[in-house]
């Protein structure tokens, strides 16, 4: 399903991505084994993998946006665990084993959380420190994290998970169920490409073109998120089937039914290719990702 590229900036990430965690305090070590165990287990890696891809796009070595690759990857990996929480989506199975809670108690998986959540930021920082007599190049990786910051808090995925929450037994419009989508899903991956791209120092139209991109993408792969939550394979997607239903989510099968969601999705996946097409063969990875994720139910 994914393309060489995609495989190649995958294994970048996979190959560093514990090299970024802080070093934690052998008395501390149950903290350490529990946010390993979630990070190494398995994901796809969409978000780091489109931030080192909007940096190639932008022309830059992307080595030097592991670090930030990495915090995307840490944040959103924090927002599973607690997304799995009993009080939450109440899931056994992630990444095809069991959720963090049900293998270290509830407890130590809020606080693998929230120590995920804050190497994301501690390791953003550290880099910044590296960069004090370079303004220019101090300056992108600010506007980074600040893009991080905002698409993972609460003017993005933590409003996004609050709405999704609240929406659960209530009828929605298909305006809020955008703004869950847009919210829990789109901002980290807006914030992902751009961050991508202020650390490569790009021009006004890649950055505006690739954040468009990201919106199209994000919504889509929630709607992916959405449909094999009904029809999906568990072998496959490594996640209980059937628990929007359950739990009466807000989702696009719910509120547009399976074919006018399948509709939506072919909608937006062309849109997202209509945006990177003017570049020609330069957006070829993410032309193909975006063909990529809607075959996931196809
Ligand atoms: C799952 O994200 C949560 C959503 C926002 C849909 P992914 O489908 O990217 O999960 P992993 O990281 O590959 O396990
Ligand atoms: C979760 O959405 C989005 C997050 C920010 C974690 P879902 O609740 O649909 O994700 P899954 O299906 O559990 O992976
Ligand atoms: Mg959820
Ligand atoms: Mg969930
Ligand atoms: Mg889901």
């Amino acid at each position: 399903m994914l393309n060489e590229d995609y495989l190649r900036l995958k294994a970048l990430v996979d190959d560093h991505l514990l090299d970024f965690l802080p070093d934690i305090d052998q008395k501390s070590i149950t903290l350490y084994d529990s946010m390993r165990y979630s990070l190494v287990n398995g994901g796809k890696r969409i978000r780091p993998v489109l931030l080192l891809a909007a940096c190639e796009f932008c022309d830059f070595d992307i080595r030097l946006a592991l670090p930030y690759a990495c915090a995307v990857e840490y944040i959103h990996t924090y927002s599973l665990i607690h997304d799995d929480l009993p009080a939450m989506d109440d899931d056994d199975l992630r990444r095809g084993e069991p959720t963090n809670h049900k293998v270290f108690g509830e407890d130590i998986a809020i606080l693998a959380g929230d120590g995920l959540l804050s190497s994301a930021f501690e390791v953003m920082m550290k880099d910044m420190l590296l960069y004090f007599d370079n303004p220019d190049m101090l300056k992108r990786r600010v506007r980074a994290a600040y893009e991080i910051s905002k698409g993972s808090g609460c003017r993005g995925m933590v409003s996004g998970q609050i709405a999704d929450i609240e929406a659960c037994g209530k009828d929605c419009s298909k305006e809020f169920l955008d703004y869950i989508h847009l919210n829990k899903t789109a901002a980290l991956m807006i914030s992902a490409v751009r961050a991508g791209a202020y650390i490569a120092g790009a021009d006004n139209d890649r950055l505006i073109d690739l954040t468009n991109y990201a919106e199209c993408i994000g919504l889509a792969f929630q709607i992916v998120d959405d449909l094999l939550d009904v029809e999906g394979d568990e072998s496959v997607t490594g996640k209980r089937s059937g628990k929007d239903k359950e739990l009466e989510k807000c989702t696009f099968p719910s509120i547009y039914g399976y074919t006018e969601s399948l509709n939506r999705l072919d909608e937006l996946t062309n849109r997202a290719i209509e945006i990177l097409s003017p570049y020609y063969e330069e957006a070829d990875f993410f032309i193909s990702l975006a063909k990529d994720l809607a075959k996931r139910v196809k």
